[in-house]
């Protein structure tokens, strides 16, 4: 079964790759002349992607209309229906400024979604203004209603794949536990962190995990290198103000304890204390999540 609903989702690659290519040039440059409004959208406000908390709402409302239909209710179908719309389309808005950071096979998937959800929304928006004529016969609006219900399952598991199949809007630091222990920071060349150049970031190790290091005045702030979004490379980043951003698509972390401070990651970056070690060198630990 797992196999095959696979395939049937990746027959659509072929038109939904470069339509998402296509969406993908004129969202990016519609929800990055407005980062503010893209940053709530998404969810930062909420460290939680927001689309991904609306998208129950609509779901229920129409399979309680669709219900509310079958069981005679014409009225209470009618006024479920247009909560179910309204919904919607908050919930395609939320998604639409998550889209705009979305790349490879997960902007393919996302694409294969939004276009289900959209002829979903589509037919209950046809449905909804056939029952405004008060119609005596109820069964197309109806069968409507039972087709939509039946597009947005199908485009609410494909949704599913974006997020738990490509790994879209996860945090890259989901796995990653609270830190216990102090640990030797293998600083490389650098003997003296306070020597290292004002406010440029410098990669470095500790245990298993890459470290990004920044001195700002007599202040050396360390955060994980691997950004939260998207895996980018903070390291090649720069400093902005009191925070790092990210080279890929421009998220800030605030460098004393990695809060985020713009989008598109919703999620903060796990931040480490710095402290001379007794033997000599420096070593780390991680702060406890906010
Ligand atoms: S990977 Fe997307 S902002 Fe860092």
């Amino acid at each position: 079964m797992a196999r095959f609903l696979a395939r049937l989702t990746a027959m659509n690659d072929g038109w939904a790759q470069p339509f998402g290519a296509f969406n993908l040039r004129w969202t990016r440059a519609l929800f990055r002349a407005i980062t503010p409004i893209r940053d709530l959208l998404q969810g930062r406000w909420l460290g939680h992607p927001l689309h991904a908390a609306i998208t129950d709402i609509p779901i229920g409302l129409l399979l309680g209309s669709v219900v509310l239909d079958v069981i005679g209710q014409p009225t209470a179908a009618d006024i479920t229906l247009v909560g179910t719309i309204l919904f919607m389309v908050a919930a395609a808005v939320a998604g639409l400024a998550d889209y705009s950071e979305t790349e490879g096979v997960a902007l393919t998937r996302a694409t294969l979604h939004a276009t289900l959800m959209t002829v979903a929304l589509v037919a209950l928006v046809v449905s909804a203004v056939m029952r405004a004529g008060a119609p005596t016969d109820r069964t197309i609006p109806i069968a409507l209603s039972i087709i939509a219900f039946l597009v947005v399952t199908a485009g609410a598991f494909v949704g599913g794949d974006v997020v738990y199949v490509a790994g879209n809007m996860v945090s890259r630091h989901a796995f990653r536990g609270a830190g216990t222990r102090w640990i030797r920071l293998d600083t490389g060349t650098v003997a003296d962190l306070a020597l290292l150049p004002e406010a440029t970031p410098t990669k470095m190790r500790a245990g298993a995990n890459d470290l990004v290091v920044v001195r700002v005045g007599d202040t050396v702030r360390a955060l994980h290198d691997v950004c939260a979004h998207a895996g980018g490379p903070l390291h090649e980043g720069r400093v902005v103000d009191d925070c790092i951003e990210c080279p890929w698509h421009a998220s800030q972390f605030r460098l004393t304890d990695g809060l985020a401070r713009k989008g598109p990651t919703v999620y903060d970056q796990p931040a480490y204390e710095i402290r001379a070690a007794e033997a000599g060198g420096y070593e780390v630990r991680r702060m406890p999540a906010h």
